[in-house]
């Protein structure tokens, strides 16, 4: 019993990748430049990994995660450019960026961001002014 608890929490802790941005208040945009931030713990994270776009709802995003970045060296940087994926932008609320282990297998989630908007230009606010 003991054991078994012990082995979930050391399982959690080796997950130490953090995404610091896109964030609830530090967004991107369709016109981008956008880009990720993200903190490692040498000891016991990956050198490497792949960045996947989620979004829960398919009438923002057709498809599910989409990789974004197949391959980071993690090592070296704290930040990287994200450029956009094959049709753009898509933009609304609700998304997430995963630092996946293998860009192969989106289950392989090393850390989630939380969640955050991808806004368009304002083509059709309303302003109060
Ligand atoms: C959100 O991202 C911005 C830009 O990187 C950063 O300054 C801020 O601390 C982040 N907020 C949180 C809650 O992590
Ligand atoms: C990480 O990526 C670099 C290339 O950027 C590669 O040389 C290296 O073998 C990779 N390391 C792992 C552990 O996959
Ligand atoms: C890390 O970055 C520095 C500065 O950009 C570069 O000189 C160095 O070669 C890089 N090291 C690796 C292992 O990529
Ligand atoms: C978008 O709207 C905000 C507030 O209405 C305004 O301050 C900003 O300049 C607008 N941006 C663009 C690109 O039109």
């Amino acid at each position: 019993m003991h054991a078994f608890i012990i082995t979930l929490y050391l399982a959690a802790s080796a997950l130490a990748y953090k995404v610091i941005s896109p964030n609830g208040s530090q967004g991107w945009t369709t016109t981008g430049p956008n880009s990720i931030t993200w903190q490692r713990d040498s000891s016991t994270d990956p050198q490497n990994f792949s960045v996947a776009l989620t979004n829960p709802d398919r009438s923002i995003m057709q498809f599910d995660n989409q990789i974004l970045l197949a391959l980071v060296d993690g090592t070296n940087a704290t930040s990287a450019p994200v450029n956009p994926p094959s049709g753009g932008w898509p933009h609304g609320a609700g998304f997430k960026v995963n630092l996946l282990k293998d860009s192969e297998d989106v289950t392989s989630i090393l850390a989630s961001s939380d969640t955050f908007e991808i806004k368009a230009p304002n083509t059709t606010s309303t302003s109060s002014s």
